[in-house]
């Protein structure tokens, strides 16, 4: 069966020169979670906007839920964002004067498909109860996880998340990883996160690990301490 999300030697060069991916090649399968790690500066974001058709590469091929995103228009291409993506950013994105509810209807009335009723959504995300609170009113971890109901309404083949915990607590947080875990497992979405955490990593069931926008290892993910250690290595120390 063909990858979710499939990258072929993919480069990335920004105005004034900067290399910010190098050669990347990436295939996820349906229902893997893989996590994203590297120093600052080392092309995680640019990678997850590479892969999600947010960005185009300088060079390489993009396919995304079997279309060639690198070949694709930007109408066509927005579309299958809608119809095929959903996105959790560590700032949540949302629309904070709207409810909880027309926060995760939004992908519908734009247009996109509605795979699961809202209510089961906000249910199976703890947000039972919340749907008619306006998103303002909310905690940090309550938002996101509106943020991940929105992104599984349409019944997503994949989830990017970049930095989905970032600015939650860690008790939030493992929830919050809980929910992405439970999409891979039970509904075979496959997800892409960047993270700084290791213990959010620890989540995953493959980490790939970037230095300077190049891959440098790749493979099923240790345990959080493991991965700690590894994340030094490819972390330049200052001289
Ligand atoms: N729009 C842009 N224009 C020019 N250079 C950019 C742009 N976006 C990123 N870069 C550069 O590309 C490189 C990779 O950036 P990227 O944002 O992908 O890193 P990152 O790994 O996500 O870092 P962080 O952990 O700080 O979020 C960096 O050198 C950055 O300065
Ligand atoms: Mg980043």
């Amino acid at each position: 069966m063909e990858s979710v999300v499939s990258l072929t030697a993919v480069s990335r060069r920004y105005p004034r020169g900067v290399l910010a991916l190098r050669d990347v090649s990436l295939d996820v399968p349906a229902g893997q979670f893989v996590a994203v790690m590297g120093a600052t500066g080392s092309g995680k974001s640019t990678l997850l906007h590479c892969a999600a058709g947010l960005d185009r590469p300088t060079s390489g091929r993009v396919r995304l839920a079997g279309r060639d995103v690198t070949r694709l228009r930007e109408a066509a291409l927005t579309r299958l964002r809608r119809d095929r993506v959903g996105f959790v950013f560590q700032s949540y994105n949302l629309l904070s004067e709207l409810t909880v509810r027309q926060n995760v209807a939004l992908p519908a009335r734009l247009g996109g498909p509605r795979a699961r009723p809202v209510d089961e959504v906000l249910e199976s995300v703890g947000l039972g109860g919340l749907g008619r609170r306006p998103v303002g009113e909310l905690s940090g971890g309550q938002r996101q996880r509106v943020a991940v109901a929105r992104a599984l309404v349409t019944g997503p083949a994949v989830i990017f998340a970049d930095e989905p915990t970032g600015a939650l607590d860690p008790t939030t947080g493992a929830q919050i990883l809980g929910l992405l875990r439970t999409a891979a497992d039970l509904d075979r979405v496959s997800v892409l996160m960047v993270t700084h955490d290791p213990v959010a990593a620890a989540w995953s069931d493959r980490l790939v690990l970037l230095r300077d926008g190049a891959v440098v290892a790749d493979g099923p993910t240790p345990q959080a301490e493991a991965i700690a250690e590894r994340l030094r290595g490819v972390s330049r120390v200052p001289a």
